[in-house]
């Protein structure tokens, strides 16, 4: 995660890369720093919290050069301190690194048997060290950065300045992303064509093991083996706008709020609404889906939790058994993949390192690939088989809204393609579901309208020190997503559970002050959640029961609390009942005095393991 620009440039460029850096803040917002090259020798200002810290540093201290690197953190090894940020350097070399370097310690003790002096706690710094050793041996700056990263395991993404070298930057790539920018006169380095929008819209992604030579506006590519290598120049649709909170206080808010029209985009592309019926525009995706005899479902949060949503889609609509698993467990319990199988990654970012990892250990047991995915110049995108985009728009909030109900929406169409691709859905079927997604914009309009008293139920809510949250069959996942958006942005405790299993366990801690916030849709669930719900309540506990109208009436009579979700087929619950999940959460973290958009220790795109 840590976001990484470089300029080799024409003009002075801190302020530059400090705007530059402002568009990659989503990847971690523990420290910040940019290093430049002045009258030949590298100076440095870093900062540890949030870019505007780093920008009254450059005020008191403005920092002039013509080319330059800039680091946003996201700590790994070393708490976020001023010693620890990025850039690391010495006297003839200043990096800044993404990633994790995971055999820093021999390489530090090696370092430092040789007399090198390390100043941070960091594995990034070894590279520094290791530069140095190979200019000290003679070596030129390309070949010295040839030689290092040769010798660093693990995953990096790294941007290089040396001192007497004006204009020159090195970049190297394995496992974190790393992109090459093409301007007029300047050449750039980034983390992600988002990055670079604001100078250039010509840019090549690095392959792993790659490393690019910048000198002024020419850039030199080397592969892993040393052997120049061509890595085609493509032109982004990155937008250079910085997107901005359209009048709400968070852009939490304002992505809570655009939900009925980026779900809208979604369904657009994924169905033909004047059947309504699933429109795939991709052959080959609608065999897949025909065919595939098991379909592995792998992502990471949130987007894990949609995953485990579409597992109930695809079994009960297509009869197509699902696996389900973290991405950062998948490919470590040595998966049985099988012969014909398809593998599903779900991500927001495309950039997760757990999920991109999944994917090459899928695709390496000849499993076709598909990425749901909302950025769909990532990494995970550019890896797979297939790309299913599902166009919510860039997503700034840390906790993701708007992306969880567009893959759950892009989720539900292909369970419908597919149970239509396996003859085990009707065309009359295909189309009730279709209309009940075409009528979700529609349906959260409306919810909307009761946002005032869910502020009111979540400031409640941000009074607790554990919640519960309940759900059973699809509403299950929901709890579970439920209870994530709460502790990450208010840090309530909350746990989800699958409401049958409370009385194993979790039962035991219900009293008076547990909030047990019950996600009931009316559907073939809905009496045995009611009978869990009744259970918790006989115990004093304290019940939030959100349902439609007709279960209100029918179950909610001693409840603590209640949420009217408008009445809509069972179908679509699992995306209704997001939304009053993320309110409950805005609005308790509001109370709680949280940084909403920037919670504490996150970052919005996890590209370490
Ligand atoms: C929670 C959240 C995270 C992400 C997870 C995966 O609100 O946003 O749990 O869902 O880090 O990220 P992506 O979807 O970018 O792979």
């Amino acid at each position: 995660m840590c976001g990484i620009v470089g300029i080799a440039g024409t003009q002075e460029v801190a302020p530059v890369i400090l705007e530059a850096l402002k568009r990659l803040e989503y990847r971690g917002y523990d420290s910040a720093g940019i290093a430049t090259l002045v009258d030949g020798r590298i100076e440095r200002r870093r900062s540890p919290g949030k870019l505007s810290r780093l920008d009254a540093v450059l005020r008191d201290e403005p920092l002039p050069g013509r080319t330059g690197i800039g680091h946003t953190r996201w700590a790994t090894h070393g708490a976020p301190t001023v010693i620890n940020a990025h850039p690391h350097a010495n006297a003839r070399v200043a990096i800044v690194h993404n990633g994790i370097i995971e055999n820093f310690r021999d390489l530090r003790s090696e370092l430092l048997a040789k007399g090198h002096k390390f100043e941070s706690e960091t594995d990034s710094e070894v590279a520094v060290h290791l530069i140095s050793d190979y200019l000290d041996q003679g070596l030129a700056p390309e070949d010295a950065a040839q030689e290092a990263v040769r010798r660093l395991t693990g995953a990096y993404s790294l941007a290089m300045i040396f001192r007497g070298e004006e204009s020159l930057l090195i970049g190297a790539r394995k496992g974190s992303p790393l992109a090459v920018g093409y301007g007029e006169h300047e050449a750039y380095l980034g983390s992600d064509a988002f990055a670079l929008a604001p100078f250039t819209n010509r840019v090549a992604y690095l392959e792993d093991g790659d490393v690019a030579i910048v000198r002024g506006n020419q850039v030199s590519i080397f592969d892993a083996k040393g052997r120049p290598a061509n890595r085609e120049v493509v032109i982004t649709n990155a937008s250079s706008a910085l997107v901005d909170k359209a009048g709400h206080r968070h852009f939490m808010a304002k992505e809570i709020h655009e939900q009925p029209e980026v779900i809208g985009h979604t369904l657009a592309h994924y169905l033909d609404a004047a059947g309504p019926n699933v429109a795939l525009d991709n052959d080959k995706l609608s065999k897949v889906l025909a065919s595939a005899t098991r379909l592995t479902i792998s992502a990471c949060g949130t987007a894990y939790y949609a995953g485990l949503v579409g597992k109930y889609w695809f079994e009960k609509l297509a009869r197509l058994p699902v696996e389900i698993d973290f991405a950062s467990e998948l490919r470590y319990r040595d998966p049985v993949y099988p012969e014909g199988g398809a593998a599903l990654f779900i991500s927001q970012s495309g950039e997760t390192a757990d999920t991109l990892a999944a994917l090459r250990d899928a695709k390496a047991n000849g499993q076709t690939t598909l990425a749901l995915v909302n950025v769909v110049e990532s990494s995970i995108a550019r890896e797979a088989d297939i790309v299913l985009p599902i166009f919510a728009g860039p997503e700034i909030g840390v906790a993701s809204t708007k992306a969880f109900t567009c893959q759950l929406a892009a989720l539900a169409a292909l369970a419908i393609a597919a149970g239509r691709g396996r003859g085990k859905l009707s065309a009359e079927d295909e189309k009730r579901l279709c209309t009940a997604l075409l009528e979700i914009p529609r349906h959260i309009v409306e919810f909307l309208k009761s946002e005032a008293k869910i502020e009111a139920l979540g400031q409640e809510v941000a009074k607790a020190r554990d919640v519960l949250y309940l759900g059973r069959g699809p509403s299950f996942p929901l709890a579970l997503e439920g209870a994530l958006k709460l502790k990450e942005i208010s840090y309530v405790h909350a746990e989800g559970y699958a409401a049958g299993e409370m009385k194993h366990g979790p039962i035991a801690l219900i009293d008076e002050n547990v909030p047990v916030i019950v996600m009931a849709p009316h559907d073939g669930f809905f009496e045995k959640t009611v009978s869990n719900m009744q259970e918790v309540m006989a115990r004093g506990g304290k019940v939030l029961l959100i349902s439609e109208r007709a279960g209100l009436d029918r179950a909610g009579t001693d409840a603590w609390a209640k949420i009217e979700v408008p009445d809509a087929d069972a179908f679509i619950a699992p995306i209704l009942y997001a939304i009053p999940a993320q309110l409950l959460a805005y609005y308790a973290a509001i109370a709680k005095g949280s940084d909403v958009d920037q919670p504490r220790n996150l970052a919005k795109s996890v590209t370490v393991e």
